[in-house]
């Protein structure tokens, strides 16, 4: 009690009182620090940077090499921490966010990103980014935040058992691609010249995706990556989060590729910089300078380390390794002190180009952003249409969903997860605005509601108080049981080794079905995919719902759907394998199958193996149909220009099939684009909102080709007893081409299937 009581004191006394709210510090204050031509926003930012770059010496240098770059009083500059987080909210996992050093003790936690993308909505991810944007530059003006951010994570969710799947868009290349640019573009809010509300970073470049698995860890692991699996299945996330986002700012990982550590290979760096164009600082993962000579072994020295990587084009060191080991390595003659300028270029560029040398942020662009602009009801709002879009209903036998709210009298609510606001949240997570937890939301729609919890915690050890929990279900009219994953299954360094349901959870869920009165409601969390074939087979399984974790408002959104106020549509942006899939590798970077090693592939493109639930799946309330209104039967190839080197050529023309040809001897592949319409019709009694998703599968056997692709996808909503038609352009060169081993795409011709759910429309690829 009394330590209670001192300690509430403790936290009063140290919050700053709201009449004097804690301000940034930045440089170029007046009267002096701002007359540095660095200071004078008038001149082009280049100029500026250079301005910046001639008032520091060597020692100075070295301090900018640092996420905690300290101050440099000489000439007005403050202490800045380049690391802050936003995943899907401000999140202090970075020392850049504080919700104790200021006036905002908390902010808008949208759902995790892996929920956010079953929604399928470009405009829902550009929408809750602008939000993450605006709450992130109120917190700035108030001393709580930096102007950096370090998201999104656009690692392709590769392996169900990645601890940090759940921060990505998912398995599939073009729905990463599409969310990275949605995001960033959000985030940044980027105006014409180039200004930036909050720059946002793409990570971790490049395939990283494993934690810890038997001897690999994630810092000493050497991915084996082909030139074919880079080109069409790892790269495109991060070439779009660049080229179409714009980001300012790219992470390497901790990772090698193809032996060399992400952040010391120069081809990997240059790939983004020079073929993508990006133009924006680089930094490494947390420590990721270190780990070149300490985990990779890379190099013999400490200083080499930070040679390959000042030299790879890494601007910044997330940790200190840089700021410690670059002063020995020029003076040992390894480096040149002029090698620095271009990364302190590339640092103060992006500072410049936030504003971050224009004075006083509350005084600028966004400053009149605050405490007001934060958990605001519109905020909120959008969290819980991002958790009601993302939900995933797996089975509804019977339309078993939704209950009826007027006429069930008692529910029993089960399982560890139900009372607990704060696991349903996933990593990267900030202090709720509101948090409310699964039964505080159920119990609104029902008079009469009890609890058990059946398992004391997700890790479910023992079953002692199953019977509690079966007494519970059985008094009730109906059941739903939340079961399913949290942090202490799956997170940062922490991997899952098996795909099932953790500890004695099963046992809980099936001796509920089988006791309760009724058929059970049963609701999954967690952001990996989960074997749950024994509830799938069930019938006293009625219905069966997915809801990742849905963030502060997902309670809210999960109590609308089981009654019916929300008619659910997200669909699973990632394979839900058997358990059987743990026994393939997780270190196989192989996305293509091996039947001669027993090697099943991996995510819907390639995967050939049984699933539990499939990429893609997702039911609604209602029915809907599909139908092709337009598309193209035919398409021709204007005549080919061989124009590329002979030699290739012939490379190419042996491993093709004779018929494929190389997209660059396609003559104007733009002339080529078409649409294709596609209607759908709402036949059942409520009105949907649906995600139209387009695959394309290419003409049977040719080596290394997916299986299908998704090449378009649209959330519409279709009122009930009504038709809406959407229509999707089809980019024949990019969209419907195949990457060969060499890396290159490769347009085959004969019969190319474009797929709506059950439905299909073929198109004919000839040459003439
Ligand atoms: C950042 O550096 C300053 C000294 O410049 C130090 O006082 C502070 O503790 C450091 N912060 C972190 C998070 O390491
Ligand atoms: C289809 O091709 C266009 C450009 O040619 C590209 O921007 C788009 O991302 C592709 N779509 C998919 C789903 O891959
Ligand atoms: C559905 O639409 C048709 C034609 O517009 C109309 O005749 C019919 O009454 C509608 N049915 C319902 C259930 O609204």
């Amino acid at each position: 009690m009394i330590f209670h009581f001192f300690f509430f004191l403790t936290l009063l006394l140290l919050r700053p009182s709201p009449s004097a709210p804690a301000s940034p510090s930045y440089p170029c204050k007046p009267p002096n620090h701002n007359l540095y031509p660095f200071c004078d926003s008038s001149l082009p930012i280049p100029t500026r940077a250079s301005s910046l770059l001639s008032f520091l010496t060597l020692p100075d240098k070295l301090l900018f090499l640092s996420d905690n770059s300290s101050s440099l009083p000489r000439i007005g500059l403050t202490h800045y921490e380049w690391w802050s987080e936003s995943l899907h909210g401000l999140a202090p996992n970075g020392p850049g966010v504080s919700f104790s050093s200021g006036p905002i003790p908390s902010s808008t936690v949208f759902p995790q990103v892996i929920l956010a993308t079953s929604s399928f909505n470009r405009r829902l991810w550009y929408d809750v980014a602008t939000a993450i944007a605006a709450e992130a530059r109120a917190m700035h003006n108030y001393g709580q935040a930096g102007l950096t951010f370090w998201a999104p994570n656009v690692n392709l969710f590769r392996d169900p058992r990645w601890g940090r799947g759940q921060e990505t868009p998912g398995e599939d290349p073009a729905v990463a691609a599409a969310f990275a640019s949605e995001y960033v573009k959000g985030l940044q809010g980027m105006d014409e010249k180039g200004g930036l509300m909050v720059s946002a970073c793409c990570k971790h470049f490049a395939a990283y995706d494993l934690e810890k698995w038997g001897s690999f860890s994630r810092y000493n692991f050497n991915a084996v990556v082909t030139q074919q699996d880079m080109q069409d299945t790892y790269d495109p996330p991060f070439r779009s989060c660049i080229q179409q986002g714009k980001a300012s700012c790219l992470m390497c990982s901790y990772n090698a590729v193809n032996g060399v550590p992400a952040c010391a290979s120069k081809s990997l760096l240059d790939r983004a910089r020079k073929e993508w164009g990006f133009q924006g600082y680089i930094t490494s993962d947390c420590d990721a300078v270190a780990t070149i000579f300490e985990y990779q072994h890379y190099v013999k020295s400490a200083e080499d380390a930070a040679v390959d990587a000042i030299k790879a084009g890494v601007d910044i060191n997330c940790g200190t390794y840089l700021k410690r080991h670059i002063a020995s390595a020029i003076r040992l003659g390894k480096l040149k002190e002029k090698d620095l300028d271009s990364a302190l270029l590339n640092l103060f560029s992006v500072q410049l180009r936030l504003g971050y040398f224009d004075g006083n942020p509350r005084k600028g662009k966004y400053g009149k952003l605050g405490p007001r602009d934060v958990c605001s009801a519109e905020h909120r709002n959008l969290a819980l249409e991002s958790a009601r879009q993302g939900i995933v209903l797996l089975k509804n036998e019977n339309k078993f969903l939704p209950l009826k709210k007027n006429v069930i009298s008692s529910l029993a609510v089960v399982g560890p997860q139900a009372k607990d606001a704060s696991n349903i949240l996933g990593d990267y997570t900030g202090v709720p605005c509101n948090p409310k937890s699964i039964w505080d939301e159920l119990k609104e729609y029902v008079q009469t509601t009890n609890y058990a919890s059946g398992c004391d915690n997700v890790p479910c050890t023992t079953g002692d108080k199953f019977g509690e929990a079966v007494l519970a279900a059985t008094k009730a009219d109906f059941t739903v049981v939340i079961t399913g994953l949290d942090l202490t299954q799956e997170t940062e360094d922490l991997d899952r080794v098996s795909l099932l349901l953790p500890g004695k959870q099963m046992e809980l869920v099936s001796s509920i079905a089988t006791a309760s009165r009724n058929a059970i409601v049963l609701v999954l969390t967690g952001g990996g995919p989960i074997d749950v074939s024994f509830a799938k087979n069930n019938p006293k399984i009625a219905s069966i719902l997915w809801i990742g974790y849905p963030g502060e408002a997902g309670p809210r959104a999960l109590a609308e759907v089981i009654f019916g106020d929300v008619n659910p549509g997200g669909r699973l942006p990632i394979t839900w394998y058997p358990e059987s899939f743990t026994s393939v590798p997780m270190n196989d970077m192989n996305m293509r199958p091996d039947p001669s090693r027993g090697y099943p592939g991996r995510t819907y493109r390639f995967y050939t193996g049984d699933v539990v639930y499939g990429f893609g799946h997702g039911l609604s309330y209602t029915d809907f149909r599909h139908e092709f209104v337009s598309a193209p039967r035919n398409l021709n190839l204007p005549r080919l220009s061989r124009s590329i080197p002979i030699g290739k050529y012939r490379v190419l023309q042996q491993t093709a099939r004779p018929d494929d040809i190389p997209v660059r001897e396609v003559q104007g592949c733009d002339s080529l684009k078409f649409t294709v319409d596609v209607s759908v019709s709402n036949s059942g009694d409520v009105s949907g909102s649906h995600v139209v998703m387009l695959f394309w599968r290419p003409p049977g056997l040719i080596k290394g080709a997916p299986r299908k692709q998704l090449v378009g996808f649209d959330r519409i909503h279709v009122p009930r007893n009504r038709t809406v038609v959407t229509t999707f352009w089809i980019d024949p060169c990019d969209n419907l081409s195949i990457v060969d081993e060499y890396g290159d795409r490769i347009l085959a011709l004969g019969q190319h299937a474009l797929m709506v759910e059950n439905v299909e429309q073929l198109v004919s690829i000839e040459a003439s």
